[in-house]
């Protein structure tokens, strides 16, 4: 049996999870955990779960209520998100979302986004940090724009998302849970007066997504923890998504030439997903892969696995930009799916588009820092030697 448990992972995992994620695929696809839990790593597998939404629930009230204890911010804040519900409640707030996230809507961020993009790069000259001079200071300042968050607010706004998102992490220490509390007391705060304010002054309601939440007809208590949802899931996710194409297009430089960066973009997702897990609870007896799982199993999806399945990919740990076609699960899938993936894309495809024009010979500096996340994969500092 594989030594593995998720609540205590070694050190060398977060360098390179990829060996231990083979070896779980090859040998025990259907991984019991000691909690009683199960770790999923077939491709098919995850397609099968994420689509069959009857006996895979998304609701984690449950884990949740164990988790943080049911009268903490945390528990109010990811029981409320849509994408920890289920349907009736989670469709139409998905629906109201997804209209505000379809080209005609995003096009007109991008000039914008140019711009932001453009400054960024001027300030850089000979070095710098592909993640705090670059990548993370992208995504904050797109969802404010999508969220109208007038400029002067958006200073806090990532400190805030990575504590509540910290607090998911397999492990939660004290110190994690308590950054968690605190930011999302503070977001709370904040978001009142935001969404006061819009109630009495509504936006465009075809662009602005709060203006399109205040439509349709959410307690408060969904509308702000809505908000504050939308506001984490585009930041380290797609802080993450740049980053990591940084490095990997550092790491095999060879990948560069004559890039079709649509699909690179595609490829880097796949190769270091930067969400690399996802959960599901079991509301009804069942099996996977043969398996039987019984109802209230908790189960852990490895997208990070799954995505260097040889059953879905050819080759799948080399790195190739032109893979096409390229199922990746990055965005997961079935009806919950990334609503922003449109988005994700988007913004990628502007900053590594700029970056490599203006920095065509840039390589990695030193080695890069980790972030030692098991969900959230990404680098904490990425040093670029730029010319
Ligand atoms: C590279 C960047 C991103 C990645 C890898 C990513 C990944 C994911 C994944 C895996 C899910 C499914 C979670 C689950 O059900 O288990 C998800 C859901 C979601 N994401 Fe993203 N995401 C990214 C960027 C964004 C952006 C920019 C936004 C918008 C601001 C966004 C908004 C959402 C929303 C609203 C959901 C919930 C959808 C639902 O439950 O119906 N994401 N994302």
């Amino acid at each position: 049996m594989i030594d593995f448990d998720l609540a205590s992972l070694p050190g060398s995992f977060y360098d390179d999870p990829y060996p231990t994620y083979r070896r779980l695929r090859e040998q025990e696809p259907v991984k019991r955990l000691a909690g009683g839990g199960v770790f999923l790593t077939r491709h098919a597998d995850l397609t099968r779960v994420y689509g069959d939404t009857a006996t895979f629930s998304s609701d984690k009230r449950r884990e949740f209520g164990a988790k943080y204890g049911e009268t903490s911010r945390l528990f109010a804040h990811h029981t409320t998100s849509l994408v920890f519900n289920d349907a009736p409640y989670h469709t139409p707030v998905r629906k109201t979302i997804l209209g505000a996230m379809i080209p005609r809507a995003l096009a007109p961020l991008a000039p914008k986004l140019e711009a932001l993009v453009e400054r960024l790069l001027g300030r850089m000259e000979g070095a710098a940090d592909g993640i705090a001079d670059f990548a993370a200071a992208i995504p904050v300042e797109v969802i404010g724009d999508l969220l109208l968050v007038p400029d002067a607010d958006r200073a806090p706004l990532r400190g805030w998302s990575l504590a509540i998102l910290g607090a998911l992490e397999p492990a939660l220490s004290d110190d994690a849970f308590r950054r968690g509390e605190e930011a999302l007391e503070q977001f709370h705060a904040y978001l009142k007066d935001l969404i006061a304010g819009r109630r009495e002054h509504p936006g465009d309601p075809e662009r602005d997504v709060l203006t399109r939440l205040l439509a349709a007809g959410l307690t408060d208590r969904e509308l702000v923890e809505n908000c504050v949802f939308l506001l984490n899931a585009g930041h380290e996710t797609t802080t993450n998504l740049i980053g990591n194409a940084l490095e990997l297009f550092a790491r095999f430089p060879q990948s560069r030439a004559g890039l079709d960066l649509r699909l690179g973009i595609e490829e880097v997702l796949r190769f270091e997903s930067s969400n690399q897990l996802g959960n599901r609870l079991a509301v009804r007896d069942t099996e996977i892969g043969g398996v039987p799982i019984a109802e209230g199993t908790f189960v852990t999806l490895c997208i990070g696995a799954a995505n260097r399945d040889p059953e879905a990919f050819e080759h799948p740990e080399s790195f190739d930009v032109t893979r096409r076609p390229n199922p990746h699960l990055a965005f997961a899938a079935g009806p919950h799916q990334c609503a922003g993936m449109n988005l994700a894309r988007m913004e990628a495809a502007i900053a590594l588009d700029a970056f490599l024009k203006r920095f065509p010979r840039y390589a990695l500096a030193e080695k890069p820092v980790r972030a030692r996340r098991a969900r959230f994969r990404g680098f904490a500092s990425l040093p670029l030697r730029l010319r």
